[in-house]
């Protein structure tokens, strides 16, 4: 018997937001859509809608976030959601409850969705099989596993600026061993159809088994960006890292680094993405972050509508089928 996706209800709505792996390209396609709309929102005086009025969004972070953890605000926000942020550090888990007991009293207060970052991979998966039937989980990074938003937001970014998925080289560079962005990116890249999908980087920073999901592996820089249309940088992710898989970064910068002589080798009108944090001097010069190929910020604007989008499909599904 096939094993159901956790992430769907029983009428393949989307119930969790986990994974980018496992969902079908119309599911991709409609968060796509849905963000769309959310778009013209954000350009309003008055930057909200009723859609998620009464329901309460808790936002659980166990690890820093500058982008993902704002932007969740932000969408529940315009949507009329209620938010909490937990403090982690100060919260009674710092007295020996446990995770589960936490969030069992969060649930008690009537709390609709928990937001959840944590460094465990599985930690938001292990989450999503505890809580309660109402409640749905969105999982904001876990470990080296999934990043699902923002490989959504990075696929709202790249059709809008290079419209369809099907003609396009994407080449994704940097640390992709570490990387939970590029892993859901690679699912979400695949599912909808790119014609070539790359990474580059150094041998220490790519598991070879990568090519089993359909990507091909390059530890040229400038071989890997020939006549690309999108570049996604990463950075070093040294917070996961145990062991050295770098000589310095000056070296990491030489072979690696995106300046405009090694853009040069994309097409002229490639665009340069990068989920952020971004180390200027280590995997991208300034030239290129703050140059007219970028469309970094971008990224960070489109964050909103896509979470916002993954918020009212998962919690509009509550209330009766469309958001
Ligand atoms: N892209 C990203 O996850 O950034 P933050 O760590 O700032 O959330």
């Amino acid at each position: 018997m096939k094993r159901q996706n956790i992430q769907l209800d029983a009428q393949g709505r989307l119930r969790h937001f986990l994974s980018t792996e496992g969902l079908k390209r119309q599911m991709l396609v409609d968060i796509l859509e849905m963000a769309q709309s959310f778009i013209a929102v954000g350009e309003q005086a008055v930057k909200k809608v009723p859609l998620l009025r009464g329901k309460t969004i808790v936002n659980l972070f166990f690890e820093p976030s500058t982008r993902t953890r704002t932007t969740f605000e932000l969408a529940a926000k315009r949507l009329s959601a209620d938010v909490l942020n937990m403090n982690i550090s100060t919260s009674a888990t710092s007295k020996g409850e446990s995770l589960l007991d936490m969030l069992h009293n969060l649930e008690a207060m009537g709390c609709d969705m928990f937001v959840v970052r944590h460094a465990e991979s599985g930690a938001a998966h292990f989450i999503a099989r505890h809580v309660a039937p109402h409640i749905s989980v969105i999982n904001a990074g876990d470990g080296c596993h999934a990043h699902p938003t923002q490989a959504m937001l990075d696929m709202f970014t790249i059709r809008k600026h290079k419209g369809e998925f099907a003609p396009l080289c994407v080449a994704i560079v940097g640390d992709i061993m570490h990387s939970r962005v590029a892993r859901s990116q690679i699912h979400a890249l695949t599912t909808l159809g790119v014609s070539e999908l790359r990474v580059v980087g150094p041998k220490t920073l790519i598991p070879p088994e990568v090519s089993k999901l359909g990507v091909h592996i390059f530890h040229d820089l400038r071989s890997g960006l020939r006549d690309a249309d999108v570049v996604i940088m990463l950075r070093l992710q040294r917070e996961r890292m145990h062991g050295a898989f770098i000589p310095s970064e000056e070296e990491y910068f030489r072979l690696f680094g995106l300046t405009a002589e090694t853009l040069a080798h994309a097409r002229r009108d490639a665009i340069v993405m990068h989920p952020g944090p971004i180390n200027r001097g280590v995997e991208i010069a300034s030239a290129v972050a703050d140059g007219p190929n970028a469309v970094i910020l971008d990224q960070v604007t489109n964050g909103i509508a896509v979470r916002m989008a993954v918020m009212a499909m998962v919690l509009g599904r509550q209330q009766g089928g469309e958001a």
